[in-house]
């Protein structure tokens, strides 16, 4: 790729900041998988955007949705600045977009001039199934500008990502980027360089699908020994997450509470939404805890949930 369509950034969430701070005004409208991350969604409320959640199922989002809703927005005489999309292994919902839908959502795109910002911080973590064209390979119409972080595959820490776009845009957000903090850390960026250009990423990279991949495979035979009848969850290609979603009316904020008690964690589903969802649903992460706390952890939540269940039932709330 010509360097020229690449900037270098303090890590993806910048990234996602400059891009937004470049093209969003008070009200605008902006397109967001549902759930979605919770830091863009964090930034997008920052500038004051109106977020728009669209559908997913277990082939990442329904792209047919989006023609519809751009017709009802266009109605309503609202502006749709871009359509924010992690394709790969979603934060948090752990699946990953189709073929197929991908095709389509880059043809929607060039139709109807939208542009997609594809985040894939986790794409190189793929423990099975073949590497897919991102969107932005897939673009010809340069609707697609693309965030890259090398937090997953080295450190967060080292605060280095990037944003390969076509020119024009890239050069709005280079701006942008001069305006917060003129460049990224250059002795970061050399310590990267020398990571990747030494060669040391491939074994690292391979080591780490090793580990993470053994980890997704203990908590999903986990969950299905130990969430009651009823509970359903994703089942991660790769990347960190997998999303369950349990019966109603088990509120995952209020179980949070008892989780904590017995000292194991979750992320509650409402958080990855702007408009009040998910209150049935959690993100757990399989990344961060070697095989048997996930299995302890996910054996205590089991239990923290039935006993819940338990209640609700107690007080005919149970449906
Ligand atoms: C989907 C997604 N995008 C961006 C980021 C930000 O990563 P960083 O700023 O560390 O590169 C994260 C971090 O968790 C993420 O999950």
């Amino acid at each position: 790729m010509d360097p020229a369509h690449v900037l270098i950034t303090t890590g993806g969430q910048q990234a996602i900041d400059l891009v937004t701070k470049t093209f969003v005004d008070p009200g605008d409208v902006v397109l967001a998988e549902g759930p979605s991350y919770a830091g863009a969604l964090t930034t997008f409320s920052t500038y004051e955007t109106d977020v728009l959640h669209l559908p997913m199922d277990e082939r990442g989002l329904d792209v047919e949705a989006v023609p519809d809703i751009l017709d009802r927005l266009a109605a309503d005489r609202k502006r749709v600045k871009f359509l924010y999309i992690v394709p790969n292994f979603s934060n948090p919902g752990g699946t990953t977009l189709s073929l197929e839908r991908r095709h389509r959502l880059v043809e929607i795109s060039a139709e109807r001039e939208l542009l997609i910002v594809e985040d894939n911080p986790y794409g190189i973590l793929r423990y099975q199934g073949e590497p897919l064209p991102t969107l932005f390979t897939l673009d010809q119409s340069e609707n697609v500008i693309y965030l890259g972080s090398f937090s997953k595959i080295l450190s967060p820490g080292i605060r280095t990502g990037w944003i390969a776009a076509p020119a024009p845009i890239l050069a709005k957000i280079a701006f942008g980027k001069q305006a917060t903090d003129l460049c990224s850390s250059p002795l970061n960026q050399m310590f990267v360089h020398e990571f990747i250009s030494s060669g040391v990423w491939r074994e690292y990279v391979q080591r780490l699908i090793g580990i993470y991949r053994s980890r997704r495979d203990v908590l999903l035979s986990a969950l299905a020994d130990e969430f009651p009848p009823g509970s359903r969850w994703t089942v991660p290609e790769g990347g960190f997450f997998v999303w369950a979603s349990l019966s109603p009316p088990v509120n995952t904020t209020d179980l949070l509470v008892k989780a904590i008690e017995e000292n194991v964690a979750f992320v509650a589903g409402n958080g990855f939404y702007m408009d009040g969802q998910g209150t049935d649903s959690m993100r757990l992460n399989f990344s961060g805890s070697p095989e048997d706390r996930i299995q302890e952890g996910i054996r205590r939540l089991g239990s923290v949930i039935r006993d819940q269940m338990e209640l609700y039932r107690a007080l005919g709330m149970d449906g």
